[in-house]
C-alpha cells in the first residue's frame, strides 16, 4: 500500500521529481491538482468511446479496456498496431482532446525538460484487478523526439521500467493516484509495462486503474 507521507495528496499540491534514467522521471502527485478536471473528461469521452478490448495481431484480446481522445486513437487489429483518426468501433472521431488533458500533458512535459510538447493522442487504460501489459516499447509514432507522458489514476499499481532491450532488468515503480512518468530522449523506446493490478478500492475510481497516455502520434 502507497503511504500518505510518502505522497502527501492530502495537500494537493505535492510534487516530487524521482528520475528513473536520463530522460525519465517520475512526478509525483503531479495531476492532483487537476483531478477533477480529468475525471470528468475522462467520463464524457468514455461515453462517446466506450471502453474496448483490442485484438493483438497475433490474435489475443488485450485485458486492459481502452479508448482514445484527441486527432489520432491508438489501435490493434488483426492487420497490426496503427494510429486512426475514427474509431473503428463507431466510424467517427475519437472525442476532442480536452484542455485539462493538453494543459496537463504539456506541464508535465515541461517540468522533466521536454518544453513545447503538444500531444495529438491521448490512449486511455482501464485497468480491472488482475489485468497487467506485458513489457513493450512504445514505437507507433512518427517522430521519436517527442516524450510520452503517463498519468496514473484510481488503484495503486506497479510499473515496469526496462531498458532498450525486452531482456533488460526492469525497476519496478509504484504509481499511485495522480502520478506522472515522462519518458523522452534517450529513453524514447525503453521497454515499459504493467504487472497485474492488485485488488484495492479507490474513492473515485472503484477497483479499476486508468491510465492517461500522451503521445505525438502524427
Ligand atoms: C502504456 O504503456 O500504454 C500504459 C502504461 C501504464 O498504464 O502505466
Ligand atoms: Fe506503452
Amino acid at each position: 500500500m502507497i503511504s500518505g507521507d510518502l505522497f502527501p495528496a492530502s495537500t494537493g499540491h505535492a510534487v516530487q521529481d524521482e528520475p528513473l534514467c536520463e530522460g525519465a522521471m517520475v512526478l509525483r502527485g503531479f495531476a492532483l491538482a487537476e483531478q477533477l478536471r480529468l475525471l470528468q473528461a475522462i467520463e464524457t469521452i468514455v461515453a462517446q468511446a466506450p471502453f474496448r478490448h483490442l485484438i493483438t495481431p497475433g490474435g489475443r484480446r488485450m485485458s486492459v479496456g481502452m479508448t482514445n481522445a484527441g486527432p489520432l486513437g491508438w489501435v490493434s487489429d488483426r492487420r497490426g498496431y496503427r494510429y486512426a483518426a475514427l474509431d473503428p468501433d463507431s466510424g467517427k472521431p475519437w472525442p476532442a482532446m480536452p484542455e485539462a488533458f493538453l494543459q496537463l500533458a504539456g506541464a508535465a512535459a515541461a517540468q522533466a525538460g521536454f518544453a513545447g510538447f503538444v500531444p495529438d493522442a491521448c490512449l486511455i487504460n482501464r485497468y480491472q484487478t488482475g489485468n497487467q501489459l506485458t513489457l513493450h516499447q512504445d514505437r507507433d509514432e512518427r517522430d521519436f523526439d517527442q516524450p510520452i507522458v503517463s498519468v496514473s489514476l484510481g488503484v495503486p499499481a506497479v510499473f515496469l521500467f526496462g531498458g532498450l532491450q525486452r531482456s533488460d532488468r526492469a525497476q519496478r515503480v509504484a504509481l499511485a493516484h495522480g502520478d506522472v512518468v515522462v519518458w523522452g530522449g534517450p529513453a524514447r523506446l525503453r521497454y515499459h509495462g504493467v504487472l497485474p493490478l492488485r485488488p484495492a478500492q479507490h474513492q473515485a475510481l472503484g477497483h479499476s486503474r486508468i491510465n492517461l497516455t500522451f503521445r505525438r502520434a502524427g
